[in-house]
């Protein structure tokens, strides 16, 4: 089945690897980016469509969705790849909370609006899907001290795709994936990990028939929350 999916930070990193994929496979790919420049660079290159996305802004949230709606009107799959890690010093007793504010804007609220405003549309799809892009940083047994912002903006986001799942988990499936290490501006150039291999996981739970429900993933695997 040829897929319409919007995926959200397209314009570099695995967000870009994952319409790369995606559109090798055949899918009808909406790269979104804040940057127009950049994301109509990176989707000519993947061969995606672009549109303009600030996932911390909530009035172009709602402008984008409008506009989808009226010129597509149709969605199979939504993939919150977008988000911020912000150096933030990482002390959790210093830290600026308006870094906390901040990346809970760009990785918890921008999700939870795209959602929000998308979920109808992905309700009349046939097979459904949100993948949220999470971290093992986020792991609730796993919690230290270092980048408490990303932590706790990850741990958000798998709580999120939970109590996602317990609304919508009938008629879409919701989960969250940890790519692990990669390559990327964020993990940086010692990651272990190629972007092909961290968009690997994220492309499979968008496409593969079946596929878990309601469920934290890593290399295609359940892991814990
Ligand atoms: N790399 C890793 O090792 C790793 C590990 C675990 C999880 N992850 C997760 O994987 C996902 C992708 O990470 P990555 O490594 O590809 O990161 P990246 O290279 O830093 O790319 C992040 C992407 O998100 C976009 N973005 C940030 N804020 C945005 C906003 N307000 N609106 C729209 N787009 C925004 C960036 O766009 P701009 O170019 O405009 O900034 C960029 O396209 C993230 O959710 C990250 O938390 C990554």
């Amino acid at each position: 089945m040829r897929k319409t999916i919007i995926v959200t930070g397209g314009n570099r990193g695995i967000g870009k690897e994952i319409c790369r994929q995606l559109v090798e496979l055949g899918h009808d790919v909406v790269l979104t980016a804040r940057s127009i420049e950049k994301g109509e660079e990176a989707a000519l290159e993947v061969g995606a469509k672009f549109r303009e996305l600030d996932v911390s802004n909530q009035e172009n949230i709602k402008a984008f969705v409008y506009k989808y709606k009226e010129e597509v009107g149709e969605l199979d799959v939504l993939i919150n790849n977008a988000a911020i890690m912000i150096s933030d010093g990482t002390d959790v007793l210093n830290i600026d909370l308006e870094v906390v504010r901040k990346t809970i804007d760009t990785n918890v609220y921008g999700p939870w609006l795209l959602i929000q405003e998308l979920a109808q549309l992905l309700e009349k799809s046939e097979d459904g899907r949100i993948i949220n892009i999470s971290s093992e940083m986020g792991v609730i047994d796993d919690l230290t001290s270092n980048h408490p912002a990303y932590r706790i903006s990850k741990t958000a986001l798998n709580a999120l795709t939970l109590i996602i799942h317990g609304k919508l988990g009938s008629s879409v499936k919701v989960n969250a994936m940890c790519p692990g290490w990669v390559r990327t501006d964020m993990g940086g150039s010692g990651a272990a990990r190629p972007v092909a291999k961290g968009a690997e996981t994220a492309v499979w739970l968008a496409t593969e028939r079946d596929v878990p429900n309601g469920k934290f993933l890593r290399d295609k695997r359940i892991i814990d929350w």
